[in-house]
């Protein structure tokens, strides 16, 4: 015979399964979204989507973690899910989608890119980033580009300084202006910073083919090679240019730093743009866009949102409408305009984007059937959180330190043969 408390809980289960019955037939599409946009433009952009996202009868719960690169808020996604209460959709990248996928935290959006035609709009390039094991796991939101130079045309014209096209002429450039009492490059000590500059002198030293050998195929001989030495060196150089305050920085307080001519370049994905343009300035008046040097490559970064397994019908029906959201022509167009970024989706009107931003449009085009296009090692495109961790340590050590680049080498042979 059941106790009176057993037959009080089965009573209980049974009316909130009939509840649950009853507003699964009428979700209320529901979403927590754990984000790290809340730089000016970046909160900007995210405010289009939580926007689009209400308009079309969603609950927007939002769970901003303040820290660029995404460092403070993939600690908070780890304790969430091991606490198994994972918020519904999480920007995250590149191969942190895949270990989320593989560790089964991820749900399955297939069905519903095949209603939508997912296949059809997004570029092969990013299918790979969203899918895993042919299922989409993910959407992605834009593409950024990494390796640009932002300068201050009043600077650079200070001393009669032209963008430069090689590490040598940035050298040179950097001197100039150092002798003229200008800070050369503005920067953030901050190690995800560290090693958006430090990819930027690999594929622009080396080559998109050295850069994949480092960073995906971790084959030694390369890591260990003089070319990477001569990245070290150049590093080295670096650090000589940045003011005494530059620990720690926020990189939006690096952009603004150019924006006031506090320094002359900052050397950041176009991120960064977004918030010259949050600021009113201009392309090609107020501020430069121009490549890092690297011969035609390009280093592509991609923000995405993943699903994570939620039971509620509220938070599953969340879910679907965001995802759809997010991949829709106009939410594509609207939310880059305000990130720097270019669409992910294909065929998006351009008319509205900027210089810089056709630029990364073409280049992208350009470099890809050249060959010369790499997806970020500092933004956890080409490489998994555990390398990307294991080279930053290194990068950051050297740049804060008298590290040769002789010792800068071996120890990153060693940090990347311990995190394999
Ligand atoms: C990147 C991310 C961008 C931007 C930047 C600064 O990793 O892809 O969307 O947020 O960090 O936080």
């Amino acid at each position: 015979m059941k106790s009176f408390t057993q037959k009080l809980a089965l009573t209980t289960a049974l009316v909130s399964s009939i509840a649950l019955g009853a507003v699964s037939a009428q979700a209320e599409p529901t979403a927590e979204v754990l984000h790290y946009w809340t730089s000016g433009s970046e909160a900007k952009a995210v405010k289009a989507l939580k926007e689009d996202f209400e308009a079309n009868g969603g609950k927007w719960v939002d769970a901003p973690v303040a820290g660029g690169g995404g460092d403070a808020q993939a600690a908070v996604l780890r304790s969430r899910v091991l606490s198994g209460n994972p918020p519904a959709a999480v920007q995250i990248k590149g191969l942190s989608i895949q270990e989320w996928a593989e560790a089964g935290a991820l749900g399955d959006l297939t069905k519903l890119g095949e209603e939508e035609g997912w296949d059809d709009v997004l570029p092969p390039l990013l299918q790979k980033i969203v899918k895993h094991d042919g299922k989409y796991v993910a959407v992605p939101v834009n593409i950024h580009r990494v390796d640009w130079i932002w300068a201050n045309p009043k600077s650079l014209a200070k001393v009669d300084g032209e963008p430069p096209r090689t590490w040598d002429e940035f050298n040179a450039l950097a001197d100039k202006l150092q002798a003229a009492g200008i800070t050369p490059l503005a920067h953030g000590g901050q190690p995800w910073q560290d090693g958006t500059v430090f990819e930027t002198v690999v594929l622009g030293m080396g080559g998109a083919e050295f850069f994949n050998k480092a960073f995906i195929e971790k084959d030694m001989a390369t890591i260990k090679s003089d070319t990477m030495k001569k990245v070290f060196d150049q590093m080295r150089k670096m650090r000589g240019y940045v003011d005494d305050d530059f620990s720690g920085r926020d990189w939006n307080l690096a952009t603004s730093m150019v924006m006031r001519g506090e320094a002359a370049m900052q050397i950041m994905g176009d991120w960064a743009k977004g918030e010259f343009l949050a600021a009113g300035k201009v392309p090609g008046k107020d501020f430069l866009c121009v490549p890092t040097p690297s011969n035609g490559g390009y280093i592509l970064n991609s923000d995405s949102f993943a699903m994570f397994n939620v039971s509620s019908e509220d938070d599953k029906a969340g879910q679907a409408l965001l995802a759809r959201l997010i991949l829709g022509e106009k939410f594509q167009e609207t939310f880059n305009l305000y990130k720097g970024s270019i669409p992910a989706r294909m065929g998006v009107p351009t008319e509205k984007f900027d210089e810089c931003a056709v630029k990364s449009m073409n280049d992208l085009q350009s470099a890809s059937e050249s060959g010369a296009l790499v997806g970020s090692m500092a933004h956890e495109i080409a490489a998994s959180g555990a390398i990307r961790g294991a080279i930053l340590d290194v990068v950051t050590e050297h740049f804060n330190s008298d590290m040769t680049s002789d010792v800068a080498v071996e120890r990153l042979a060693e940090a990347i043969e311990l995190a394999e």
